[in-house]
């Protein structure tokens, strides 16, 4: 396609920097309201950057379609082939609201539901994660991954999972089962894993998988905002995004249920995918 991809990358960037500073400026001194239950968070903040980025990018590029998570209607907005902006304004809303330093603003470009651009701007940590399809995926300047381990196995790695805004479903007992079962080990007893994290962000989890500094982030019910820039910023640093079913690997960026795993070579991520989820399904 005659997309300048490049372009679309720099001026995300310069959105993610202007976001970015209310971001900083805003956070811990906001109130918040409730969106589908008491643990799924919005504030004014996330609402005015979505508005700024949608209006910043549809008088850039009107011919763009544009999703949004705080615009987006359910049942009504439909993520289709056109090429389309998808946008998260405050990934770690949770975190915004507490002043806990792992927020970001997640900036991401579709084109046939292929994630080809994605931006994801940490202000407090002045992180910027840029990748473009074909050209690798950086870190402020440094290329990504950061850190190549020697040898990728869900023994001795490092996990992030999310306990998510659903809780009331299969969805919350599965989780407390595969979390138990990968953190003891399905029949040795002891450590398993080297431990788990939760950024509390989607696009960070996905973001730190491909620099490196976590080995895999696995959840249940992340919508394409949550994951549409940091999948393409993983990609491109050799790593892989499958789907929640066991066995069925490739997912669809409308998908809910996701395992990225860092790059390594396709045998052990292949292996690791498939140690996952025989904690996952308890066997
Ligand atoms: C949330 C974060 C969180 C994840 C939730 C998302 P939000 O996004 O990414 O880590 O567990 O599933 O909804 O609401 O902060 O934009």
């Amino acid at each position: 396609s005659d997309i300048n991809l490049d372009e679309i990358r720099d001026t995300l960037v310069e959105i993610a920097r202007t976001a970015g500073k209310i971001i900083l400026e805003r956070s811990g001194r906001v109130t918040f309201d409730d969106k589908k239950n008491a643990v799924d968070l919005v504030t004014e903040v996330d609402k005015a950057v979505e508005v700024l980025v949608s209006d910043t990018l549809r008088s850039k590029y009107p011919q763009f379609e544009f999703m949004g998570e705080e615009s987006y209607v359910p049942g009504e907005t439909q993520l289709t082939d056109a090429p389309t902006f998808i946008v998260d304004p405050i990934d770690g809303t949770t975190n915004f609201i507490h002043f806990f330093p792992q927020a970001c603003i997640s900036l991401g470009f579709a084109v046939e539901r292929k994630p080809v651009v994605g931006v994801v701007f940490n202000p407090f940590l002045n992180q910027m994660f840029t990748g473009v399809a074909g050209k690798g995926s950086f870190l402020n300047d440094e290329k990504l991954p950061l850190r190549k381990a020697s040898k990728l196995s869900l023994q001795g790695s490092l996990c992030a999972i999310e306990w998510g805004t659903d809780r009331d479903n299969d969805n919350y007992e599965i989780k407390v089962r595969a979390f138990e079962s990968l953190a003891r080990g399905l029949s040795q007893g002891g450590g398993f894993v080297h431990g788990f994290r939760s950024l509390g962000s989607a696009a960070l989890n996905m973001s730190n998988v491909a620099a490196g500094t976590l080995d895999s982030y696995w959840e249940g019910g992340c919508y394409a905002w949550d994951v549409c820039a940091g999948w393409v910023i993983l990609s491109e640093a050799g790593g892989k995004v499958v789907g929640g079913n066991p066995g069925q690997w490739e997912t669809p960026i409308d998908g809910r249920v996701y395992l990225a795993v860092r790059g390594a070579d396709a045998r052990e991520q292949k292996k690791y995918i498939e140690d996952y989820w025989s904690h996952i399904k308890g066997k």
